[in-house]
């Protein structure tokens, strides 16, 4: 970045050609950047020195400020209908002994994150998801809901508390391949906006990815609005 003052003059080119020299002499072929959909100017500049748009991300938010759910009857109807089926939903808070329980969490989450489109971090070990995955500032084990299916969780939405705005934020959501397609998400998101208006939440918000199209279709269904948002730019070397 570049200070708005001293934009226009050379700068900004000067510091680029810097960076791919130095990412070309430590061996890599890749540079990633990012850069927000609605500034033009950085945009053309990021495409003059052979970045191309790979993929768009956003924040999502949904309004709960009238206090009421805004999901339609038939969405609601989930839930009971994967209760009848058989899945349970419970929180963290419900399962014991909590360390079994974290530990069956940690591989159903980790080992869905190659799921994410764009994806491009490493599997977490134990300790590592426990403090940067799971108990963020904000966690609290009611607040991660689980879905169980004979006792084995299949599913996470993990939501956390920003006590500064009064609003919720998803930290994660997922749901085991051999369980995908039938509405798991959606319950487990309705379920997370029930919970958000019991504790007085004004907001929640989500973070979405242009090709993640399963959670996209969750989000939008339940009524989420698209904020301002970034592309990620690629530029090969
Ligand atoms: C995204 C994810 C949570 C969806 O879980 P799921 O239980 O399969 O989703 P649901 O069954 O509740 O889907 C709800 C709706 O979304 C649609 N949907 C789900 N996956 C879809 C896909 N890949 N493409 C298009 N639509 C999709 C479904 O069709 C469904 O609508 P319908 O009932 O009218 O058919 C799951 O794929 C996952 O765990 N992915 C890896 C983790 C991830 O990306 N998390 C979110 C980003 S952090």
């Amino acid at each position: 970045m570049v200070l708005k003052r001293e934009r226009g003059k050379g700068i900004g080119a000067g510091l680029s050609r810097i960076t791919r020299d130095w990412a070309l002499q430590n061996g890599a072929d890749t540079i990633m950047s990012e850069v927000w959909d609605d500034d033009e100017r950085s945009l053309a500049f990021v495409r003059r020195f052979g970045f191309e748009t790979e993929r768009r991300s956003w924040q999502s938010v949904l309004d709960l400020a009238s206090g009421e759910e805004s999901a339609s009857a038939a969405d609601a109807a989930v839930i009971e209908r994967l209760e009848d089926e058989g899945i349970r939903f419970v929180s963290l808070a419900d399962l014991s002994p909590a360390e079994d329980a974290l530990r069956q969490l940690h591989a159903l989450e980790t080992g869905t994150y190659v799921d994410i489109p764009g994806f491009t971090g490493d599997t977490m070990p134990y300790g590592d998801w426990l403090k940067w995955g799971l108990q963020v500032e904000g966690y609290a084990p009611e607040r991660v809901i689980v879905a169980l299916n004979d006792d084995q969780p299949i599913g996470i939405c993990n939501v956390i508390r920003n006590d500064e705005t009064g609003g919720m934020y998803h930290q994660y959501t997922c749901v085991a391949k051999e369980y995908r397609g039938r509405g798991i998400a959606l319950a487990l998101k309705l379920l997370a906006i029930r919970l958000a208006l019991r504790e007085g939440a004004g907001y929640l918000r989500t973070d979405n990815d242009s090709m993640n199209a399963g959670m996209l279709a969750v989000n939008r269904r339940l009524g989420y609005k698209a904020l301002r948002g970034r592309y990620r730019v690629v530029a090969k070397l």
